[in-house]
Order: structure tokens, then sequence, then C-alpha cells
């Protein structure tokens, strides 16, 4: 009995090694597709990104292609996008503008959240154009 438990002690210590070694690329992975998208940014579009976090854009839309609350960002640029009603819009400056400033105007069908208009003082012109050359950046991939 008293061999036993030292025994039984260091089988768990490897288990739980082995499930670290498993674990940390898997974190890896899981960060890599949100923070380092596998499109070359811009230096604005850079800045973007940081925009886009700081104001919590990122919560909502994703780099990756990948559907959250809102839309993903990645392969939208220059798209013509169906809305609700059948309308249609090409996904560019003036798309991405009034989505920001006054997104209930157009509402894509498949998502029911909703997002809270940006207005100046939320987001200066200087932080739009910031966030335009990201997502027109990830539009590309
Ligand atoms: C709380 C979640 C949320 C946040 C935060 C948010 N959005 Fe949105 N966004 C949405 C949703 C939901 C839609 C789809 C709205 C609709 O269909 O009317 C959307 C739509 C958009 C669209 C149109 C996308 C398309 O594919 O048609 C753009 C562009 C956009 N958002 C940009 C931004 C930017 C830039 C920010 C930060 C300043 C931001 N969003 C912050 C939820 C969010």
């Amino acid at each position: 009995m008293g061999d036993a438990v030292p025994g039984r002690l260091s089988h768990l210590a490897v288990g739980l090694a082995s499930v670290a070694a498993l674990a940390a690329p898997l974190t890896l992975a899981a960060c890599g597709a949100d923070d380092a998208p596998p499109v070359a940014l811009s230096a604005d579009g850079t800045r973007g990104q940081e925009r886009a976090r700081a104001i919590g854009c990122t919560n909502c839309h994703s780099a990756d292609g990948s559907k959250r609350q809102g839309p993903t960002f990645r392969g939208q640029w220059g798209k013509v996008v169906t809305l609700s009603g059948g309308r249609t819009a090409t996904y560019d400056e003036a798309y991405v503008t009034e989505s920001v400033r006054n997104p209930n105007a157009a509402r894509r069908p498949g998502f029911t959240g909703a997002m809270t208009p940006y207005d100046q003082a939320k987001v200066s012109d200087a932080d739009l154009a910031l966030l335009m050359a990201y997502v027109r950046d990830l539009g590309a991939g």
C-alpha cells in the first residue's frame, strides 16, 4: 500500500504533462486564427486592426471567415452582398461607412443581433479610415 501511492502519483504527473503538451499547440492554433489573419496587412490595416480590437469590433466580426454575432470581415471587400428584402449592395467604402454610422439601415439576413451605431464620438473619421484599411486588407483574402 505504501509503495502504490507514489507510483500512482507519478503516473498522474505524467498524464498531466502530456495533457499540457497536447493543449499548448491547440491554444496557439486558436489564437492564430484570430490574431494573425493569413493575409498581409498594410501599415494602415495593422493600425486599423488595433483600433478594431480597442473599440470592440473584433468581438463580433472575425478576421478568419468564421461567423460571430456579425458577418466576418474576411473576403468581403468588393463583393455584392444580399440584404434583407432582396436588395443588394456592393461591399465598398460607402457600405462600410453606412454599416458603422447607421448599421440598421442595411440588414444582412441570418444576423439577428443588432450593432450599435458608432457616431463621431465613438469612432472618429480618422478611426473609420483605419478600420476601412483593415477591412479592405482582409477583403482580399
Ligand atoms: C455587438 C456586436 C457588434 C459590434 C461590437 C460591431 N458590430 Fe458590426 N455588425 C454586427 C451585426 C450583428 C451586423 C449585421 C447587422 C445587420 O444585419 O444589420 C454587423 C454589420 C457590420 C458591417 C456590415 C457587414 C456585412 O457583411 O454586411 C460592417 C462593415 C460592420 N458591422 C463593421 C463594424 C465595425 C467597423 C465595428 C467597430 C467599430 C463593428 N462593426 C462593431 C455586430 C457588431
